[in-house]
């Protein structure tokens, strides 16, 4: 029987997430990405080692020989209770924190057994887009310039009213110049595609579509969140060379090309927990107060129908 995902694991995550972003906190602008993410890994750790449930990581930190924690197939958990697949991202935004700027997150995804796709360490293509569309209003295999045409006629709205979220690298040139070519208006992030992708699920953000190409886990916690709160998501995985396609092989990847849509990346009900590192568009970072010390969460349940912010003071005492 296929577990479900009873409000102890929602809560589990969001304890896992908030632990990590406290501790990624305590570091940021210190010029340090591997020491903040260290400190992340570890509190998100021991956060799910304290749920009762058979914990296995699907993406995590990298493969065992390469991630003392975190790594991918290390079983977290009490080992009681029900079995999970999870993915994280114990600090997405590692540079972002480190440089002590807006919008790192620490993030993971909870599913029962086998709901989540084992996507390997590699890039991938990525096409998003918030709720209320026709299936297939964008496309992976079609130009930018089209994918902005589709979706305006479909929004209702001219192409210069439509906002593209895009990561700002150099591989991002062609599409940036085919987007502002229709006229759309491109929003560069420097970091983030977790939360890029998100933003299209939010009208405030002006943000319609997310394009490019980003990491793979990264590809999948944005799917979970798409698959709770609805929207579309399109992902193939990109292969610099024969290692990165050996490490697809090790994950059970076969068909090297194919375009994997929501429901194929997270298959089943699933619980995404993003608490705030610094402060975002999505979430405010940690703060610390005489009082105490403040985390905003955002929580998505597909299961319950559900999208939360929680916010949590741990009192000082
Ligand atoms: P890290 O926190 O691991 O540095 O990832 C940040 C990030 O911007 C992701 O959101 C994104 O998917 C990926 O890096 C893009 O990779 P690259 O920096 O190599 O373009």
């Amino acid at each position: 029987m296929t577990a479900s995902l009873p409000p102890e694991i929602a809560a589990g995550a969001i304890a896992a997430t908030e632990a990590a972003a406290i501790a990624a906190f305590a570091l940021a602008g210190r010029g340090d990405e591997k020491a903040a993410d260290q400190v992340a890994v570890d509190a998100m750790r021991t956060g799910l080692n304290a749920m009762k449930m058979q914990g296995r990581i699907v993406i995590g930190e990298g493969e065992r020989d390469e991630a003392p924690m975190l790594y991918i197939g290390e079983e977290v958990g009490t080992g009681e209770g029900d079995a999970f697949d999870i993915a994280l991202d114990p600090l997405e935004g590692t540079t972002l924190t480190a440089k002590a700027m807006g919008n790192a997150l620490a993030v993971l995804a909870i599913a029962p057994r086998g709901g989540l796709l084992h996507a390997p360490d590699t890039y991938m293509d990525k096409i998003a887009i918030g709720p209320g569309f026709p299936a297939g209003v964008v496309d992976l295999d079609r130009s930018p310039a089209d994918n902005v045409r589709t979706l305006a006629a479909a929004k209702g709205v001219a192409p210069s009213d439509i906002g593209v979220c895009v990561l700002d690298r150099p591989r991002h040139a062609a599409i940036i110049e085919d987007l502002r070519a229709v006229g759309a208006c491109v929003h560069l992030i420097s970091d983030g595609d977790v939360a890029g992708v998100i933003y299209t699920t939010d009208p405030t953000t002006g943000i319609d579509l997310y394009l490019g190409q980003g990491g793979a886990p990264e590809g999948v916690l944005a799917a979970a969140a798409l698959r709770c709160v609805g929207g579309q998501f399109q992902g193939r995985l990109v292969f610099r060379n024969e290692e990165e396609r050996e490490r697809a092989r090790r994950t059970g990847i076969t068909d090297f090309d194919r375009k994997y849509d929501l429901t194929e990346l997270v298959s089943t009900d699933v619980v995404f927990s993003a608490t705030g590192v610094t402060n975002g568009a999505l979430v405010q970072g940690v703060r610390r107060t005489a009082s105490g010390t403040m985390t905003e969460t955002l929580v998505l349940d597909s299961q319950a129908g559900t999208s939360r912010v929680v916010r949590t003071m741990r009192l000082a005492r």
